[in-house]
C-alpha cells in the first residue's frame, strides 16, 4: 500500500475529498496530513476522519518535514492548499512524487501572493471566460513545476469571484483524486481539456 501525506494550511475541503477517495482503493490511503497552522480546519477533518496529522511550525518545516516524512514511510506528497515554500531536501526526496493543485489556469493567476479568493477576485476583474484548475509537480518556486493536468470551466459574465470559487472547487474535489491515483498508477494522465 501506498501512503500517502497531505500538506495542508487551511480548511482542506480536498484533502477531505481526497481520504475519502482513497478509502475505496487497495493501492493507496492518506496515511498522514501535515499542516504548518495549529488551528486550521483540516485538522477537524483528519481527527473525523481517524487520519493521523502532524503540526509543523514554520521555523521547523526544515528539517521538521523531511524527518516527519521519512519517519512515517510516507511514498507520495500531495499539497492541498499549503502555503509555504517546501524545503530542497523534500522536493529531492520527493521528484516526481509531490503534486499541487492550483485553482486557475497557470500560467495564468499563479505565483507568490495568488491564492485563495484572490486568484477568482483576478480571474473576474481580467475578465477570463474560462478559468480551472492546474494540478503540477512541485519544484523550489510558486506555481511552477511542470504541468501535469488541467481543466477548465466557463465564467460568465455575471459570476462573482465566489460563484467561480465554487465552479473551480468542483473540478479540484472531482479531479484531484483521480490525478493522484494515475499518478501512483504510474497511467498516463490525459488532459482534462
Ligand atoms: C484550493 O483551492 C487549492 O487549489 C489551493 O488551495 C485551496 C485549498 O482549499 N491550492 P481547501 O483547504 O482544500 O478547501
Amino acid at each position: 500500500m501506498e501512503k500517502i501525506a497531505i500538506l495542508a494550511s487551511g480548511k482542506g475541503s480536498n484533502a477531505n475529498a481526497i481520504i475519502d477517495y482513497f478509502q475505496q482503493s487497495d493501492r493507496a490511503s492518506v496515511s498522514l496530513i501535515i499542516t504548518n497552522k495549529p488551528k486550521a480546519g483540516v485538522l477537524e477533518i483528519a481527527r473525523q476522519k481517524g487520519v493521523p496529522c502532524a503540526t509543523i511550525p514554520n521555523d521547523q518545516l526544515d528539517p521538521g518535514l523531511i524527518e516527519t516524512l521519512q519517519s512515517n514511510n510516507v511514498d507520495y506528497v500531495v499539497l492541498a492548499g499549503f502555503l509555504r515554500i517546501i524545503p530542497h531536501v523534500v522536493i529531492r526526496a520527493f521528484e516526481g512524487k509531490i503534486i499541487n493543485i492550483h485553482p486557475s489556469l497557470l500560467p495564468h493567476h499563479g505565483g507568490k501572493g495568488m491564492y485563495g479568493m484572490k486568484v477568482h477576485e483576478a480571474v473576474k476583474s481580467a475578465g477570463e471566460a474560462q478559468t480551472g484548475i492546474t494540478v503540477h509537480e512541485v519544484n523550489e518556486k510558486y506555481d511552477e513545476g511542470k504541468i501535469l493536468f488541467q481543466k477548465s470551466v466557463q465564467v460568465d459574465s455575471d459570476d462573482s469571484p465566489e460563484q467561480i470559487a465554487q465552479k473551480v472547487q468542483k473540478l479540484e474535489h472531482y479531479y484531484y483524486p483521480r490525478v493522484l491515483e494515475k499518478l501512483i498508477n504510474n497511467e498516463k494522465i490525459e488532459n482534462g481539456n
